[in-house]
């Protein structure tokens, strides 16, 4: 049986159908194909000399087995899964939960396949405490997955120092053991020997792997494994869609034309790129392509130092819902963006409406028919609809929402990240400009030492306080 694909379509962003002035000509396309195509090649010479590690994340066999591993181990125990992580280390595990599991999964018993799962990404108190007092009768029953790359990010650390206590408190320090996974950089960093002194398991956070590149590493794959999801699968769409996306040949490669159309687009006037699931499950996905797009591709310098302060802005929206609230600006306000639509062909649940009363028989068209039908036809009819109006739309096919098709999306979108940061010319991989607001809350919140050559934390944290402190004479 063939396996269920994903599939870019992108006839609808073709002068052909959005004419000469708004669309792609075949001549353009020949040009981005000739811009694009030492793109590729560059970058497959970059991976074969190992500077682009996430891109064998689908080949690694021991992560997979060391994930299984510590999930057999646990999960019978175990009743809620509760993430600790932010940014990349967060938003690829709520993506795969939402899209792989069922909606009423943490409610529903007969609808689990392993703990209750719980994302915290932020540090909101009254959420946080909110939940800690539910959880209080089942805690020696949690497992607490803290993910943290560096172990410095001050919100899952705060979130860390909060379950440390309480499970000391409440079960003893013995609990640090059995209760938490550390999911850390191999060697360095303060989780990491945090969790080597207090005897904490780890997992890797594999070397030069950056956080929004790596939910194929342990990072997504534990609490995935650990929820019932087929890991092994989601790989192995990863390493189908790396035979699509090496591809040399521009026009057979999806990440290739994905990046270059958006290249294209974003020259052209539209700096915004919204992606539209037209499927709940796949909501968080465009939250996860949120981030990898931004924090990617968001920069202000090329790689030879030239000021370019140069990237799309992603924006994420959900059909059908979003067509009661976006729509009616997507198509007459400014023609700014590029719109990418998530399109499932077959659900892998479906429902039919019943027969229309007598007295309402103008509802007969929607009686006896089902949703995925109402759905999909809303799709094609928003697409229709700002096609009208000229504005470029692309498509991603998913044949089926499955662990395969999740992971040929996941991958499309790495590489579709590195293709259109190599179109750009800039440096996809860091994220320098999230780091200054790293550090002003460390001085903030009164760290200690040196910050920066000839600025300690402290006098760092007064020039903050001067340029940031509120003058009353602006409050209205
Ligand atoms: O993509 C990234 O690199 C970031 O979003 C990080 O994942 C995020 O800042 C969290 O960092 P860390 O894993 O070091 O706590």
């Amino acid at each position: 049986m063939s396996k269920s694909q994903l599939k870019l379509y992108y006839k609808n962003v073709t002068a052909e159908v959005i004419g000469e002035e708004n669309g792609i000509s075949s001549g353009r396309l020949q040009a981005l194909a000739e811009q694009t195509s030492p793109l590729i090649q560059k970058l497959n010479t970059e991976r074969k000399a190992s500077q682009t590690p996430y891109r064998e994340l689908p080949y690694n066999e021991k992560i997979p087995q060391q994930v299984k591993a510590l999930a057999a181990q646990l999960k019978d125990d175990c009743e809620n899964l509760v993430v600790l992580g932010i940014g990349g280390s967060a938003l690829g595990n709520i993506a795969l939960q939402t899209a792989l599991n069922p909606y009423m999964y943490n409610l529903d018993e007969k609808q689990r396949r392993g703990p209750r799962l719980f994302v915290f990404d932020n540090i909101d108190p009254t959420q946080l405490a909110s939940f800690l007092d539910w959880l209080a009768g089942t805690l020696d029953k949690t497992v607490f997955n803290v993910i943290s790359k560096s172990g410095r990010t001050a919100e899952t650390a705060s979130q860390f120092l909060i379950v440390r206590q309480l499970l000391s408190d409440r079960l003893g320090p013995q609990a640090l053991k059995k209760q938490i996974v550390a999911t850390t950089d191999p060697e360095h960093g303060t989780l990491r020997k945090i969790a080597i002194d207090a005897g904490i398991r780890c997992l890797q956070v594999p070397d030069g792997v950056g956080g929004r590149f790596s939910v194929l590493s342990a990072v997504g794959l534990f609490s995935a494994a650990m929820c019932g999801i087929d890991i092994d699968s989601l790989l192995a769409g990863a390493r189908d869609m790396d035979a699509r996306v090496s591809n040399e040949d521009f026009y057979k490669n999806p990440a290739a034309l994905n990046a270059a159309i958006n290249y294209h687009f974003y020259n052209n006037g539209r700096k915004i790129s919204v992606m539209m699931p037209y499927s709940f499950a796949l909501k968080d996905l465009a939250d996860w392509y949120r981030q990898l797009w931004a924090e990617s591709l968001g920069k202000a310098n090329a790689l030879d130092g030239a000021q370019l302060n140069i990237g799309p802005t992603p924006v994420k929206a959900l059909g059908t819902t979003d067509q009661h609230s976006q729509v009616q600006l997507y198509r007459e306000g400014p023609d700014d963006k590029l719109f990418t639509f998530l399109k499932v062909e077959n659900f892998d649940k479906n429902l039919k409406t019943g027969p229309a009363p007598d007295n309402a028989t103008e509802l007969s068209f929607l009686a006896d028919t089902h949703l995925s039908s109402l759905l999909n036809c809303e799709k094609i009819a928003t697409e229709y609809a700002l096609l009208q109006d000229k504005r470029p739309c692309l498509t991603i096919h998913f044949d089926t929402v499955s662990p395969y098709t999740v992971g040929q999306f996941i991958y499309l979108y790495e590489v579709t990240t590195s293709l259109a940061g190599a179109l750009f010319g800039i440096n996809p991989y860091n994220q320098p400009a999230v780091e200054l607001g790293k550090e002003a809350t460390f001085a903030l919140m009164g760290k200690k030492g040196t910050y920066k050559k000839d600025l300690t934390y402290e006098d760092f944290a007064q020039q903050i306080r001067s340029l940031t402190e509120v003058d009353a004479d602006f409050l209205a």
